[in-house]
């Protein structure tokens, strides 16, 4: 017999997890399906942001920059280490723990708020009596009938063509976040976010680190003068980017990968590397959801089709995340599984796609929110933009990281925030006190006239809220 809910959420990442979690405390009956296992083929909810993306990532990026720092800037601070060495096992398992701790918190919450969780796949079986029905595929099968369906099954790494993923040699995501050993070289195509996240990872554990990138500019998507000094700071680092590349053959043998590519000048080249990341992009995944059973309508990039609301062509089926438009952030997917329930709910949930932050974890890091210069001159938009360095902020000194800079863009008339874009340290926790003036509309001169704590890196925003207006005072 199937058991009734009145919200099923199919999948558990950061898009699913929390429309669960928000339909629960709104009094409805729900239940979330997820089919992630753990090493032990238990329950690992969390998604690709918490089994293989965000929080891996992060973890292996602070035990990088770690080994960097000791081994490179502990000697400015007076403190010697002798015989320095990467335990790459043990860093693995305490990426291992930070997961599965996370994987953990999610079960708690789920019963904290009283949602069942099936572990399994969840596919459509038909539409039913005012609802749904699901099957779910787990270590049994089960059925569930639901009146409203939040379909949130995430994304699947692309491969290129021709070079399939073996998890070996040729790394998704996945594979990248549990290499056994510091490869010597490492190859990556796309410098895009986990390009550049997970090369860094990997450099600063001593492997040469080469990327190759299609496009014929860094960071496109990044204003322009941020991008640039983002791609200095890299190249000082060692991080070798070669723009303008065409992919060819890509070869994997018992020695590593060899990989052929037309250079921007259209030379033939090969790449031999131990290991290679691909990080080309991801695809929308509905793999198993069968949503032909119920006639729920697919893009051409496989992407469901939804509207501004998150409603798909079906009454009360929702998708949100990675598996529909828009950027593919956890922060993105978490606002839209907010928006859904409170929408499924009769209230006017709500996700301002203007004011989503990016951050980018390399060092230094990159985050930004908004309209980008370029963007603004393309528009043909009247704007102000201001800058600080941080080489001119006493925290940053006090710190040893001065790379970088924070860059306000304000309307040239009415003065309003358009976008903010920070290259340098704690870029990822600064970017928050623009998200909050934007959201607020408010101006660079709020900004500049809001009191910041000294010293600060904070301090560094506020200047370059001032230097909209020329008039920066440290600099
Ligand atoms: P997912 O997290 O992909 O979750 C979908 C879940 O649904 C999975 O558990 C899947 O197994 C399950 N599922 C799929 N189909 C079914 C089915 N039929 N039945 C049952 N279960 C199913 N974003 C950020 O904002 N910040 C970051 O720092 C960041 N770092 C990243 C690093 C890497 C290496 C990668 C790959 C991604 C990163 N992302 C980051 C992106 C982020 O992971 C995604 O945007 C986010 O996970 C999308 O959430 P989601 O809920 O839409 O899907
Ligand atoms: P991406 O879209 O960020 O970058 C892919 C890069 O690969 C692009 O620069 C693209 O031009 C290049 N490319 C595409 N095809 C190519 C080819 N054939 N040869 C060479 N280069 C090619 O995608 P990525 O890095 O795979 O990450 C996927 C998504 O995951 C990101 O878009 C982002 O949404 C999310 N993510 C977010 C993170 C964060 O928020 N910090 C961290 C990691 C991932």
């Amino acid at each position: 017999m199937s058991k009734s809910f009145d919200v099923v959420v199919v999948g558990g990442g950061p898009g699913g997890y929390i429309a669960a979690i928000r339909a629960a405390q709104l009094g409805f009956n729900v239940a979330c399906i997820d089919d992630w296992k753990n090493g032990k083929g238990g329950p690992a909810p969390g998604g690709t942001c918490t089994n293989v993306g965000c929080i891996p990532s992060k973890a292996l990026l602070q035990s990088s920059e770690h080994f960097e720092h000791a081994g490179k800037h502990f000697a400015d601070h007076g403190i010697g280490l002798s015989d320095l060495k990467i335990d790459v096992a043990k860093m693995l398992g305490r990426k291992d723990t930070v997961v599965k701790q996370n994987n953990d918190g999610i079960l708690y919450l789920f019963k904290k708020n009283k949602v069942t969780f099936f572990h399994g796949r969840g596919s459509f079986v038909k539409a039913a009596d005012g609802g749904y029905e699901i099957k779910v595929a787990g270590a049994a099968e089960e059925s569930v009938t639901a009146k409203h369906v939040i379909v949130a099954t995430g994304s699947n790494p692309r491969a290129l063509p021709g070079a399939p993923f073996d998890e070996e040699n040729i790394l998704s995501n996945d594979g990248a976040l549990r290499i056994p050993s510091v490869p010597k070289k490492l190859g990556l195509i796309g410098a895009g976010v986990i390009g550049l996240e997970m090369g860094s990872v990997w450099r600063r554990l001593g492997s040469e680190v080469v990327v190759l990138e299609a496009l014929p500019t860094f960071l496109g998507a990044v204003d322009e003068q941020i991008a640039k000094e983002a791609a200095k700071a890299f190249n000082k680092q060692g991080l070798k980017i070669e723009l303008g590349v065409k992919i060819g053959e890509v070869k994997s043998g018992k020695k590593g990968v060899t990989v052929a590519y037309a250079n921007a000048k259209g030379e033939a080249q090969t790449l031999e590397v131990d290991k290679l990341i691909v990080s080309i992009g991801r695809v929308p995944n509905t793999i198993g959801l069968n949503p032909e059973a119920v006639g729920l309508k697919l893009d051409e990039r496989g992407a469901i089709v939804v509207d501004n609301d998150c409603k798909t062509n079906l009454p009360n089926v929702w998708a949100i995340g990675d598996v529909v438009r828009g950027p593919m952030l956890a922060h993105k997917a978490e606002e839209e599984g907010v928006a859904v329930a409170e929408r499924i709910a009769g209230q006017h949930g709500h996700v301002n796609f203007n004011t989503i932050p990016w951050v980018i974890y390399t060092s230094p890091e990159i985050a930004w929110v908004g309209q980008t210069e370029q963007q603004l001159k393309a528009a043909g938009r009247a704007y102000k933009a201001g800058t600080f360095p941080f080489t001119a902020n006493g925290r940053a000194r006090a710190l040893g990281d001065t790379t970088g800079m924070v860059k306000f863009l304000a309307d040239a008339k009415t003065d309003e925030i358009l976008g903010v874009h920070i290259v340098g340290p704690m870029a990822s926790e600064l970017i928050s006190e623009a998200v909050v003036a934007m959201e607020f509309k408010a101006s660079a001169e709020d900004i500049a006239r809001i009191c910041h704590a000294h010293p600060s890196l904070s301090e560094a925003t506020k200047e370059a809220a001032l230097a909209v207006d020329k008039r920066t005072l440290n600099f």
